[in-house]
Protein backbone atom coordinates (compact mmCIF):
# COMPACT_ATOMS: atom_id res chain seq x y z
CA UNK A 1 0.00 0.00 0.00
CA UNK A 2 1.17 3.56 -0.64
CA UNK A 3 2.47 5.64 2.21
CA UNK A 4 0.64 8.65 3.28
CA UNK A 5 2.11 11.78 4.16
CA UNK A 6 1.08 13.49 7.20
CA UNK A 7 -2.24 14.34 7.50
CA UNK A 8 -3.71 17.71 7.93
CA UNK A 9 -7.14 19.25 7.95
CA UNK A 10 -6.32 20.43 4.87
CA UNK A 11 -3.94 17.61 3.28
CA UNK A 12 -7.06 16.78 1.44
CA UNK A 13 -5.95 19.43 -1.02
CA UNK A 14 -3.37 18.66 -2.77
CA UNK A 15 -5.51 15.45 -3.74
CA UNK A 16 -7.89 15.16 -6.66
CA UNK A 17 -11.22 15.89 -5.32
CA UNK A 18 -14.73 14.75 -6.92
CA UNK A 19 -18.32 16.29 -6.85
CA UNK A 20 -17.56 19.47 -6.03
CA UNK A 21 -19.29 22.40 -6.92
CA UNK A 22 -17.78 25.05 -9.30
CA UNK A 23 -17.70 28.37 -6.89
CA UNK A 24 -18.19 31.40 -9.42
CA UNK A 25 -16.79 33.52 -7.14
CA UNK A 26 -13.44 32.26 -5.43
CA UNK A 27 -13.30 35.24 -2.97
CA UNK A 28 -16.96 34.76 -1.47
CA UNK A 29 -16.51 31.12 -0.88
CA UNK A 30 -13.19 31.90 1.12
CA UNK A 31 -14.77 34.39 2.93
CA UNK A 32 -17.47 32.27 3.67
CA UNK A 33 -15.55 28.90 4.85
CA UNK A 34 -13.58 31.76 6.94
CA UNK A 35 -16.37 32.56 8.90
CA UNK A 36 -17.55 29.10 9.43
CA UNK A 37 -14.59 28.16 10.89
CA UNK A 38 -14.84 31.32 13.27
CA UNK A 39 -18.15 29.46 14.19
CA UNK A 40 -18.89 27.07 17.13
CA UNK A 41 -18.54 23.73 16.42
CA UNK A 42 -21.86 21.53 16.22
CA UNK A 43 -20.92 18.68 18.05
CA UNK A 44 -18.79 18.11 20.73
CA UNK A 45 -15.68 15.42 20.25
CA UNK A 46 -16.83 13.51 23.52
CA UNK A 47 -20.05 13.11 21.97
CA UNK A 48 -18.66 11.50 18.67
CA UNK A 49 -16.09 9.09 21.06
CA UNK A 50 -19.57 8.16 22.70
CA UNK A 51 -20.90 6.94 19.70
CA UNK A 52 -17.81 5.20 18.45
CA UNK A 53 -18.01 2.99 22.10
CA UNK A 54 -21.77 2.50 20.94
CA UNK A 55 -20.74 1.79 17.47
CA UNK A 56 -18.35 -0.78 19.11
CA UNK A 57 -21.04 -2.68 20.50
CA UNK A 58 -22.21 -2.80 17.36
CA UNK A 59 -19.33 -4.34 15.43
CA UNK A 60 -19.12 -7.07 18.14
CA UNK A 61 -22.64 -8.26 17.51
CA UNK A 62 -24.68 -6.32 21.07
CA UNK A 63 -26.13 -3.45 19.34
CA UNK A 64 -28.34 -3.09 16.18
CA UNK A 65 -27.55 0.41 14.22
CA UNK A 66 -30.61 2.39 13.26
CA UNK A 67 -29.49 4.95 10.94
CA UNK A 68 -32.29 7.66 8.75
CA UNK A 69 -33.51 10.69 7.85
CA UNK A 70 -33.65 12.60 4.40
CA UNK A 71 -31.92 11.99 1.26
CA UNK A 72 -31.43 15.57 1.38
CA UNK A 73 -32.44 18.44 4.09
CA UNK A 74 -34.10 21.48 2.58
CA UNK A 75 -33.99 24.93 3.37
CA UNK A 76 -37.43 25.47 2.66
CA UNK A 77 -39.35 22.36 3.87
CA UNK A 78 -37.70 23.40 8.16
CA UNK A 79 -39.52 23.47 10.40
CA UNK A 80 -40.13 21.90 14.56
CA UNK A 81 -42.99 20.02 12.86
CA UNK A 82 -41.08 18.44 10.36
CA UNK A 83 -37.87 17.31 12.61
CA UNK A 84 -40.43 16.07 15.53
CA UNK A 85 -42.44 13.80 13.35
CA UNK A 86 -39.01 12.62 11.72
CA UNK A 87 -37.48 11.86 15.11
CA UNK A 88 -41.01 10.18 15.96
CA UNK A 89 -40.25 7.64 13.42
CA UNK A 90 -36.84 7.07 14.22
CA UNK A 91 -37.80 6.29 17.39
CA UNK A 92 -40.75 4.19 16.88
CA UNK A 93 -38.59 2.34 15.18
CA UNK A 94 -35.83 2.27 17.47
CA UNK A 95 -38.47 0.93 19.92
CA UNK A 96 -40.23 -2.06 17.83
CA UNK A 97 -35.83 -2.81 17.25
CA UNK A 98 -35.12 -2.53 20.68
CA UNK A 99 -37.87 -4.66 21.61
CA UNK A 100 -38.07 -7.19 19.14
CA UNK A 101 -34.23 -8.17 18.74
CA UNK A 102 -33.40 -7.42 22.67
CA UNK A 103 -30.26 -5.18 22.05
CA UNK A 104 -29.64 -1.82 22.41
CA UNK A 105 -30.72 0.69 19.04
CA UNK A 106 -27.99 2.93 18.32
CA UNK A 107 -30.11 5.88 16.77
CA UNK A 108 -28.14 8.32 14.13
CA UNK A 109 -29.74 11.11 12.32
CA UNK A 110 -29.18 11.97 8.82
CA UNK A 111 -30.20 14.80 9.80
CA UNK A 112 -28.74 18.25 11.32
CA UNK A 113 -25.88 18.69 8.03
CA UNK A 114 -27.52 15.81 5.08
CA UNK A 115 -27.56 19.00 2.78
CA UNK A 116 -24.99 18.34 0.40
CA UNK A 117 -25.38 15.44 -2.81
CA UNK A 118 -23.67 13.91 -5.42
CA UNK A 119 -24.56 13.74 -8.80
CA UNK A 120 -23.66 11.59 -11.70
CA UNK A 121 -23.79 14.49 -13.90
CA UNK A 122 -22.19 18.20 -13.57
CA UNK A 123 -25.17 19.24 -16.10
CA UNK A 124 -29.11 18.59 -16.47
CA UNK A 125 -30.76 19.04 -19.81
CA UNK A 126 -33.86 20.99 -19.24
CA UNK A 127 -36.53 22.56 -22.28
CA UNK A 128 -33.48 21.63 -24.51
CA UNK A 129 -30.74 23.76 -22.61
CA UNK A 130 -27.96 22.67 -19.71
CA UNK A 131 -28.25 23.93 -16.50
CA UNK A 132 -25.75 22.94 -13.41
CA UNK A 133 -27.42 19.99 -11.69
CA UNK A 134 -28.94 20.29 -8.35
CA UNK A 135 -26.16 19.37 -5.54
CA UNK A 136 -28.31 20.28 -2.39
CA UNK A 137 -29.30 23.28 -0.24
CA UNK A 138 -25.85 23.71 0.91
CA UNK A 139 -24.85 24.85 -2.94
CA UNK A 140 -27.83 25.75 -4.84
CA UNK A 141 -31.64 25.78 -5.15
CA UNK A 142 -33.50 22.80 -7.28
CA UNK A 143 -35.39 24.94 -9.09
CA UNK A 144 -34.80 24.32 -12.94
CA UNK A 145 -33.08 27.56 -13.73
CA UNK A 146 -30.04 28.46 -14.82
CA UNK A 147 -29.84 31.08 -12.07
CA UNK A 148 -30.86 28.74 -9.73
CA UNK A 149 -28.31 26.33 -10.00
CA UNK A 150 -25.41 28.91 -9.82
CA UNK A 151 -23.78 27.12 -6.40
CA UNK A 152 -23.73 30.22 -3.91
CA UNK A 153 -21.17 30.08 -0.73
CA UNK A 154 -23.98 31.88 1.26
CA UNK A 155 -25.61 28.47 1.69
CA UNK A 156 -22.30 27.30 2.91
CA UNK A 157 -22.94 29.56 6.04
CA UNK A 158 -27.27 28.72 5.99
CA UNK A 159 -26.51 25.10 5.94
CA UNK A 160 -23.90 25.68 9.38
CA UNK A 161 -27.00 27.86 10.90
CA UNK A 162 -30.02 25.35 9.92
CA UNK A 163 -27.85 22.78 11.07
CA UNK A 164 -27.02 24.42 14.84
CA UNK A 165 -30.88 24.76 15.23
CA UNK A 166 -31.96 21.33 14.42
CA UNK A 167 -29.69 19.77 16.93
CA UNK A 168 -30.85 22.02 19.04
CA UNK A 169 -33.85 21.12 18.74
CA UNK A 170 -33.20 17.13 18.71
CA UNK A 171 -31.58 17.65 21.76
CA UNK A 172 -34.36 19.09 23.42
CA UNK A 173 -36.93 16.66 22.89
CA UNK A 174 -34.36 13.81 23.35
CA UNK A 175 -33.50 15.43 26.74
CA UNK A 176 -36.59 16.88 27.76
CA UNK A 177 -38.88 14.54 28.07
CA UNK A 178 -40.76 14.06 24.45
CA UNK A 179 -38.64 10.55 24.41
CA UNK A 180 -39.21 9.06 28.07
CA UNK A 181 -40.67 5.86 27.39
CA UNK A 182 -43.87 6.65 29.16
CA UNK A 183 -45.06 8.50 25.99
CA UNK A 184 -44.51 5.41 23.63
CA UNK A 185 -48.29 5.67 22.66
CA UNK A 186 -47.68 9.37 21.54
CA UNK A 187 -44.98 8.84 18.91
CA UNK A 188 -47.59 7.43 16.57
CA UNK A 189 -48.99 9.89 13.94
CA UNK A 190 -52.89 9.94 13.49
CA UNK A 191 -52.26 8.61 9.59
CA UNK A 192 -50.07 5.75 11.58
CA UNK A 193 -52.74 4.97 14.32
CA UNK A 194 -55.36 3.56 12.22
CA UNK A 195 -53.04 0.94 9.50
CA UNK A 196 -52.21 -2.63 10.34
CA UNK A 197 -48.28 -1.34 11.28
CA UNK A 198 -49.98 1.43 13.64
CA UNK A 199 -52.15 -1.23 15.59
CA UNK A 200 -48.68 -3.42 15.37
CA UNK A 201 -47.12 -0.89 16.90
CA UNK A 202 -49.90 -0.02 19.71
CA UNK A 203 -49.65 -3.90 20.66
CA UNK A 204 -46.07 -2.92 21.57
CA UNK A 205 -46.64 0.17 23.40
CA UNK A 206 -49.31 -1.65 25.42
CA UNK A 207 -46.59 -4.44 26.58
CA UNK A 208 -44.27 -1.56 27.41
CA UNK A 209 -46.53 0.00 29.41
CA UNK A 210 -47.30 -2.90 31.29
CA UNK A 211 -43.51 -3.68 31.73
CA UNK A 212 -42.99 -0.18 33.19
CA UNK A 213 -45.97 -0.63 35.29
CA UNK A 214 -44.82 -3.63 36.60
CA UNK A 215 -41.38 -2.25 37.48
CA UNK A 216 -43.19 0.26 39.19
CA UNK A 217 -44.67 -1.94 41.03
CA UNK A 218 -41.61 -3.96 42.31
CA UNK A 219 -40.17 -0.48 43.59
CA UNK A 220 -37.84 0.73 40.84
CA UNK A 221 -38.48 4.35 39.86
CA UNK A 222 -38.91 4.49 36.50
CA UNK A 223 -39.61 8.53 36.60
CA UNK A 224 -35.79 9.22 37.64
CA UNK A 225 -33.85 7.06 35.83
CA UNK A 226 -32.86 8.31 32.71
CA UNK A 227 -32.06 5.32 30.60
CA UNK A 228 -36.09 5.19 30.35
CA UNK A 229 -36.52 9.38 29.94
CA UNK A 230 -33.83 10.14 27.79
CA UNK A 231 -32.24 8.90 24.25
CA UNK A 232 -29.38 9.76 22.70
CA UNK A 233 -30.24 10.92 18.80
CA UNK A 234 -26.64 11.02 17.18
CA UNK A 235 -26.41 12.95 13.99
CA UNK A 236 -24.17 12.43 10.82
CA UNK A 237 -24.51 13.64 6.86
CA UNK A 238 -22.49 12.54 3.63
CA UNK A 239 -19.03 14.68 4.19
CA UNK A 240 -19.48 15.80 0.57
CA UNK A 241 -18.31 19.27 0.26
CA UNK A 242 -15.09 18.66 2.02
CA UNK A 243 -14.31 22.86 3.03
CA UNK A 244 -16.64 23.26 4.93
CA UNK A 245 -15.89 19.92 6.62
CA UNK A 246 -12.78 21.30 6.99
CA UNK A 247 -13.72 24.90 8.29
CA UNK A 248 -15.58 23.13 11.06
CA UNK A 249 -13.04 20.59 11.71
CA UNK A 250 -11.43 21.64 15.36
CA UNK A 251 -8.37 20.32 17.76
CA UNK A 252 -10.28 18.55 20.95
CA UNK A 253 -9.01 20.25 23.82
CA UNK A 254 -9.19 16.91 26.02
CA UNK A 255 -7.29 14.40 23.66
CA UNK A 256 -5.59 16.72 21.24
CA UNK A 257 -7.01 14.93 18.45
CA UNK A 258 -8.76 16.77 15.20
CA UNK A 259 -12.36 16.23 14.58
CA UNK A 260 -15.02 17.09 12.13
CA UNK A 261 -17.22 18.82 14.45
CA UNK A 262 -20.36 19.44 11.87
CA UNK A 263 -22.07 16.28 12.84
CA UNK A 264 -20.72 13.12 15.04
CA UNK A 265 -20.62 11.03 12.41
CA UNK A 266 -19.73 11.82 9.05
CA UNK A 267 -19.97 8.81 5.62
CA UNK A 268 -17.95 8.70 2.13
CA UNK A 269 -20.47 8.23 -0.53
CA UNK A 270 -19.93 5.71 -3.46
CA UNK A 271 -19.19 8.52 -5.93
CA UNK A 272 -16.24 9.76 -3.78
CA UNK A 273 -14.49 6.90 -2.06
CA UNK A 274 -11.25 6.20 -4.45
CA UNK A 275 -8.35 5.42 -1.96
CA UNK A 276 -6.40 7.87 -3.32
CA UNK A 277 -8.89 10.86 -3.51
CA UNK A 278 -9.89 13.91 -0.97
CA UNK A 279 -12.33 12.16 0.86
CA UNK A 280 -10.62 8.88 2.08
CA UNK A 281 -7.79 11.47 2.63
CA UNK A 282 -10.00 13.90 4.90
CA UNK A 283 -12.05 11.52 6.84
CA UNK A 284 -8.64 9.61 7.64
CA UNK A 285 -7.79 12.22 9.99
CA UNK A 286 -10.91 13.33 12.39
CA UNK A 287 -11.45 10.94 15.19
CA UNK A 288 -15.15 10.92 14.67
CA UNK A 289 -16.64 7.50 13.75
CA UNK A 290 -16.76 7.15 10.02
CA UNK A 291 -18.67 5.17 7.30
CA UNK A 292 -18.28 4.34 3.98
CA UNK A 293 -20.87 3.51 1.11
CA UNK A 294 -19.71 -0.41 -0.25
CA UNK A 295 -21.51 -0.51 -3.87
CA UNK A 296 -21.60 -3.51 -6.09
CA UNK A 297 -18.27 -2.71 -7.77
CA UNK A 298 -16.45 -2.71 -4.69
CA UNK A 299 -13.47 -5.58 -4.79
CA UNK A 300 -12.55 -7.59 -1.38
CA UNK A 301 -9.04 -5.94 -1.94
CA UNK A 302 -10.33 -2.46 -2.19
CA UNK A 303 -11.82 -2.75 0.75
CA UNK A 304 -9.08 -4.21 2.49
CA UNK A 305 -7.07 -1.50 1.28
CA UNK A 306 -9.89 0.77 2.67
CA UNK A 307 -9.94 -0.38 5.96
CA UNK A 308 -6.21 0.32 6.48
CA UNK A 309 -5.86 3.46 5.76
CA UNK A 310 -9.34 4.82 7.32
CA UNK A 311 -9.05 2.57 10.59
CA UNK A 312 -5.40 1.47 10.66
CA UNK A 313 -5.37 0.80 14.38
CA UNK A 314 -8.47 -1.13 14.43
CA UNK A 315 -11.03 0.78 16.49
CA UNK A 316 -14.21 -1.23 17.09
CA UNK A 317 -16.83 1.33 16.00
CA UNK A 318 -14.61 3.51 13.92
CA UNK A 319 -15.57 2.24 10.37
CA UNK A 320 -19.15 1.29 9.42
CA UNK A 321 -19.30 0.11 5.79
CA UNK A 322 -22.67 0.74 4.32
CA UNK A 323 -23.34 -1.11 1.52
CA UNK A 324 -25.92 -0.35 -1.09
CA UNK A 325 -25.44 -3.40 -4.10
CA UNK A 326 -29.18 -3.51 -4.94
CA UNK A 327 -31.76 -6.34 -4.10
CA UNK A 328 -30.75 -8.47 -6.80
CA UNK A 329 -26.54 -8.72 -5.95
CA UNK A 330 -26.40 -8.05 -2.21
CA UNK A 331 -25.94 -11.91 -1.28
CA UNK A 332 -23.56 -13.16 -3.66
CA UNK A 333 -21.92 -9.40 -4.06
CA UNK A 334 -21.34 -9.55 0.23
CA UNK A 335 -20.32 -12.98 1.34
CA UNK A 336 -16.76 -12.11 -0.28
CA UNK A 337 -16.39 -8.69 0.96
CA UNK A 338 -17.62 -10.00 4.42
CA UNK A 339 -15.51 -13.05 4.78
CA UNK A 340 -12.36 -10.56 3.48
CA UNK A 341 -12.97 -8.10 6.52
CA UNK A 342 -13.34 -11.08 8.82
CA UNK A 343 -10.32 -12.72 7.81
CA UNK A 344 -8.18 -10.06 8.33
CA UNK A 345 -9.42 -8.65 11.77
CA UNK A 346 -11.36 -5.33 11.40
CA UNK A 347 -13.58 -4.76 13.71
CA UNK A 348 -15.72 -3.03 11.14
CA UNK A 349 -19.56 -2.16 11.83
CA UNK A 350 -21.80 -3.46 8.69
CA UNK A 351 -24.92 -1.56 7.65
CA UNK A 352 -27.36 -2.42 4.73
CA UNK A 353 -28.95 0.66 2.47
CA UNK A 354 -31.05 -0.83 1.06
CA UNK A 355 -32.29 2.39 -1.31
CA UNK A 356 -29.77 3.51 -3.15
CA UNK A 357 -29.31 0.28 -4.96
CA UNK A 358 -33.49 -0.19 -5.82
CA UNK A 359 -34.12 3.10 -7.44
CA UNK A 360 -35.27 3.49 -10.43
CA UNK A 361 -37.56 5.79 -12.76
CA UNK A 362 -41.18 4.88 -12.93
CA UNK A 363 -43.38 4.84 -15.64
CA UNK A 364 -44.90 8.69 -14.62
CA UNK A 365 -41.32 10.05 -14.60
CA UNK A 366 -40.70 9.58 -10.61
CA UNK A 367 -37.77 8.66 -9.20
CA UNK A 368 -39.14 5.96 -6.80
CA UNK A 369 -38.30 3.00 -5.00
CA UNK A 370 -40.30 0.09 -3.99
CA UNK A 371 -40.52 -1.20 -0.30
CA UNK A 372 -40.32 -4.87 -1.64
CA UNK A 373 -37.48 -4.34 -3.48
CA UNK A 374 -36.14 -2.62 -0.41
CA UNK A 375 -37.04 -5.53 2.35
CA UNK A 376 -35.47 -7.59 -0.39
CA UNK A 377 -32.45 -5.92 0.16
CA UNK A 378 -32.45 -6.13 3.37
CA UNK A 379 -33.19 -10.05 4.03
CA UNK A 380 -30.54 -10.77 1.24
CA UNK A 381 -28.13 -8.80 3.48
CA UNK A 382 -29.04 -10.94 6.59
CA UNK A 383 -28.69 -13.78 4.52
CA UNK A 384 -24.88 -12.99 3.90
CA UNK A 385 -24.12 -12.72 7.23
CA UNK A 386 -25.84 -15.61 8.45
CA UNK A 387 -24.06 -17.74 5.59
CA UNK A 388 -20.59 -16.13 7.02
CA UNK A 389 -21.15 -15.80 10.46
CA UNK A 390 -21.08 -11.98 11.15
CA UNK A 391 -23.37 -10.11 12.54
CA UNK A 392 -25.80 -7.94 9.95
CA UNK A 393 -25.53 -4.63 12.26
CA UNK A 394 -27.76 -2.35 11.30
CA UNK A 395 -29.66 -0.42 8.54
CA UNK A 396 -29.43 3.04 6.96
CA UNK A 397 -32.71 4.15 5.16
CA UNK A 398 -33.95 7.43 4.03
CA UNK A 399 -37.41 8.32 5.22
CA UNK A 400 -39.49 11.07 6.87
CA UNK A 401 -42.14 11.33 9.30
CA UNK A 402 -44.74 12.88 6.72
CA UNK A 403 -47.40 11.07 5.14
CA UNK A 404 -45.55 11.52 1.50
CA UNK A 405 -46.37 9.44 -1.33
CA UNK A 406 -42.53 8.71 -2.34
CA UNK A 407 -41.72 4.81 -2.18
CA UNK A 408 -44.07 2.12 -3.83
CA UNK A 409 -45.86 -0.45 -1.97
CA UNK A 410 -45.96 -0.67 1.57
CA UNK A 411 -49.04 -1.11 3.55
CA UNK A 412 -51.31 1.50 1.73
CA UNK A 413 -49.93 -0.57 -1.44
CA UNK A 414 -48.56 2.68 -3.28
CA UNK A 415 -48.89 2.81 -6.94
CA UNK A 416 -46.89 5.05 -9.68
CA UNK A 417 -50.43 6.81 -10.34
CA UNK A 418 -50.09 8.00 -6.26
CA UNK A 419 -46.80 9.23 -6.81
CA UNK A 420 -47.93 12.63 -7.90
CA UNK A 421 -49.95 13.29 -4.79
CA UNK A 422 -47.22 13.97 -1.86
CA UNK A 423 -43.74 13.60 -3.81
CA UNK A 424 -42.43 16.47 -1.71
CA UNK A 425 -38.43 15.12 -1.96
CA UNK A 426 -35.53 17.36 -2.88
CA UNK A 427 -33.44 14.37 -3.54
CA UNK A 428 -34.47 10.95 -3.21
CA UNK A 429 -38.19 8.73 -2.54
CA UNK A 430 -38.07 8.60 1.27
CA UNK A 431 -40.16 5.92 3.08
CA UNK A 432 -43.54 8.14 5.00
CA UNK A 433 -43.90 7.30 9.03
CA UNK A 434 -46.00 4.37 7.82
CA UNK A 435 -43.45 2.46 5.18
CA UNK A 436 -40.65 3.50 8.23
CA UNK A 437 -42.87 1.60 11.18
CA UNK A 438 -43.62 -1.45 8.62
CA UNK A 439 -39.84 -1.89 7.96
CA UNK A 440 -38.94 -1.99 11.59
CA UNK A 441 -41.13 -4.62 12.18
CA UNK A 442 -39.98 -6.52 9.18
CA UNK A 443 -36.26 -6.26 10.29
CA UNK A 444 -37.01 -7.22 13.82
CA UNK A 445 -38.31 -10.81 12.11
CA UNK A 446 -35.01 -10.82 10.04
CA UNK A 447 -32.81 -10.36 12.77
CA UNK A 448 -35.27 -12.46 15.38
CA UNK A 449 -34.86 -15.31 12.48
CA UNK A 450 -31.82 -14.69 12.60
CA UNK A 451 -30.75 -14.91 16.28
C1 LIG B 1 -26.96 8.99 -0.24
O1 LIG B 1 -26.73 8.33 0.79
O2 LIG B 1 -27.87 9.84 -0.31
C2 LIG B 1 -26.17 8.69 -1.45
C3 LIG B 1 -26.00 9.58 -2.41
O3 LIG B 1 -25.71 7.45 -1.46
P1 LIG B 1 -24.58 6.74 -2.36
O4 LIG B 1 -23.32 7.48 -2.11
O5 LIG B 1 -24.54 5.36 -1.77
O6 LIG B 1 -25.06 6.75 -3.77
CO1 LIG C 1 -30.21 9.46 -1.34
Amino acid sequence: MESRGTWTPSSWQERAVKQQPTWPDPAALESSLKQIATLPPLVFAGEARSLQTELGRVASGNAFLLQAGDCAESFEDFSADNIREKLRVILQMAIILTYSVGVPIVKVGRMAGQFAKPRSSDFETVGGIDIPSFRGHIVNDATASEAARIPNPERLVQAYHQSASTLNLLRAFTKGGFADLSHVHSWTQEFVASSPEGQRYEKLAAEIDRALSFMRACGIETEANSNLSEVDVYTSHEALIVGYEEALTRRDSITGDWYDCSAHMLWIGERTRELDGAHVEFLRGVGNPIGCKVGPTMTAEELLELCAILNPSRIPGRLTLITRMGADKIEEGLRPLLRAVADAGHPVVWACDPMHGNTFTAPSGRKTRHFDDIVREISGFVRAHRAEGTWPGGIHVELTGENVTECLGGGDELLDSDLDSRYETVCDPRLNARQGVDLAFRVAELIQDFT
